[in-house]
């Protein structure tokens, strides 16, 4: 089949490539002329790991490129996906990349010569596709849907693991507004063998912000019992949820084996959730409820735990270190998690802002994240490009993203480098070190040093 895919960005290109490597004929469609020139020339605009073999793959065999050009690329295609921003704006998501799509998209439909399907992909709130979306290809095009096709069809897939978790999904679930539509996409998606779920659009939009509300939720509870057992002496949060993950209603055990389901990676403690969409998300599906005078709560408590989180690894240093002012702390890691070099809502940036607002002069080092950030513009904030030039010096080293690299390092070196030997592990994700004796090591979810007797 011929795909068009607008947006080429995490969940765009990685559709494209993975659509392409089971035999479609793809075009990728960008407002952005760098990210076409650098996808063409076989460059993965991103890091995200087998991404640039895959795009390499699928250039050669002459089934993808990219164009800046919307009409020509809508007009020689079945298949229409939309996979642009919807970010953060205000309570709600903006939604004016989604609508400035479908206004080019509505275009090209006038004068179709073919039937073709659009496919929302991006996440939004259930009624945005049968309202806007329609709405607006109706009136661009002057067709009225049935004419041309349209599906809602989340994406699932985590930044770091992308190109896997497309092409082996745990489902495709397709929404649809009528079976005609639900046909095609049932046909394009046949080489992928998962369950495939075809539902109402509105059922597709909810399903993708519950799932990753749900995420949310968990990760908002580990951090409360963190908190929790960060108030009591003698527990440890990571023997608690090591515990709690054997329940079998968790990890089951079939014939005679442990399966440790991947939801169990989400109940863990650390510093907070970040990223593109889990925040935005679950602040979409609250502001959601607050127009339809649902009480969303839960919702609310999850947001404002993780709100907590950057400050709480802040207030460790200060507690360790007695005061900010003046003091040099070395910020590990600026992803929002390991394995990818997307700094989006990172908890990163809260850490550092608190620091720098503090007075203390931050060094940062992340292995992944090495262009400017932004960050560095304040006076107190440096980007360091190796490990020992953010620590030789540091009185304090925050730990924020779990890279395993960090596990690794000779600690004994870099601590005899350090002016005061501090480390705050937001991560728990260094518990397995063993620290030189002038260490004073600060982990999430146990009493800190002293404070085991009550
Ligand atoms: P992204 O920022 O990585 O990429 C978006 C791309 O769209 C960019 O290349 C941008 O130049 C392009 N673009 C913007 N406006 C355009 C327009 N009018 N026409 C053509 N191209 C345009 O975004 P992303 O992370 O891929 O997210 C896209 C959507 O998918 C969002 O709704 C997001 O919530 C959702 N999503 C993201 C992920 C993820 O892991 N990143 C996972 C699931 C769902
Ligand atoms: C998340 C979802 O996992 C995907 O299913 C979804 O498609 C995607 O959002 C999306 O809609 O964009 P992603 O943003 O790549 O994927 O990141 P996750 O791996 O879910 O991690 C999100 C954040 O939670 C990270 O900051 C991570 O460090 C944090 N996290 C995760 C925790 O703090 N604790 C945990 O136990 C797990």
């Amino acid at each position: 089949m011929r795909v068009a895919i607008v947006g080429s960005g995490y969940v765009g290109l990685t559709t494209g490539v993975c659509l392409a490597a089971v035999g479609h004929q793809v075009i990728c469609v960008d407002v952005n002329p760098d990210r076409v020139a650098a996808i063409n020339a076989g460059k993965a605009p991103f890091h995200e790991p087998g991404l640039p073999q895959m795009l390499l793959t699928a250039l050669s065999s002459g089934l993808l490129s990219a164009t800046t050009g919307y009409f020509g690329a809508i007009a020689e295609s079945d298949v229409i996906f939309i996979t642009v921003p919807t970010p953060q704006k205000g309570q709600g998501i903006d939604l004016s990349y989604l609508a400035e799509a479908a206004r080019h998209i509505g275009a090209a439909l006038q004068t179709a010569a073919n039937y073709k399907v659009v496919v929302v992909k991006s996440t939004v709130v259930p009624g945005t596709t049968d309202t806007l979306v329609r709405t607006i290809l109706e009136d661009v095009s002057w067709r009225r849907a049935g004419e041309w096709g349209l599906c809602m069809v989340p994406e699932f897939l985590q930044e770091g693991s992308a190109v896997d978790d497309s092409m082996n999904p745990d489902r495709i679930v397709i929404g649809r507004w009528d079976e005609r539509s639900g046909q095609v996409l049932a046909e394009m998606y046949r080489p992928f063998e998962c369950p495939k779920i075809f539902t109402t659009l509105r059922n597709a939009e909810m399903l993708k912000c519950a799932s990753n509300s749900l995420l949310a939720t968990l990760i908002s509870f580990s951090n409360q019992i963190a908190a929790l057992c960060e108030a009591t002496p003698d527990t440890d949060i990571e023997v608690v949820m090591d515990a709690l993950h054997l329940d079998r209603r968790l990890s089951p055990v079939v014939d005679g084996q442990r399966i440790r389901p991947g939801i169990l990676s989400f109940l863990r403690a650390g510093c907070g959730f970040g990223g593109s969409c889990l925040p935005k998300d679950v602040n979409a599906l609250r502001s959601y409820a607050r127009v339809r005078d649902v009480p969303s709560r839960l919702l609310d408590a999850v947001m404002s735990i993780n709100a907590e989180r950057s400050a709480h690894l802040v207030s460790l240093c200060e507690m360790a270190l007695g005061s900010l002012e003046g003091a040099t702390v070395a910020v590990l890691g600026l992803a929002f998690k390991a394995g990818t070099d997307d700094m989006r809502e990172s908890p990163a940036i809260g850490v550092i802002s608190y620091l720098a607002g503090k007075g203390a002069l931050v060094r940062a080092y992340d292995p992944m994240v090495c262009r400017p950030t932004g960050l560095e513009d304040k006076d107190n904030v440096v980007l360091c490009r190796m490990p020992d030039e953010a620590l030789t010096g540091a009185d304090a080293a925050v730990v924020v993203t779990a890279w395993p690299e960090f596990a690794q390092w000779d600690w004994d070196g870099l601590c005899a480098k350090m002016r005061r030997q501090v480390i705050v592990d937001g991560r728990n994700s260094l518990r397995s070190v063993s620290w030189p004796a002038c260490v004073e090591y600060l982990s999430i979810g146990t009493p800190a040093t002293g404070k085991n007797e009550e």
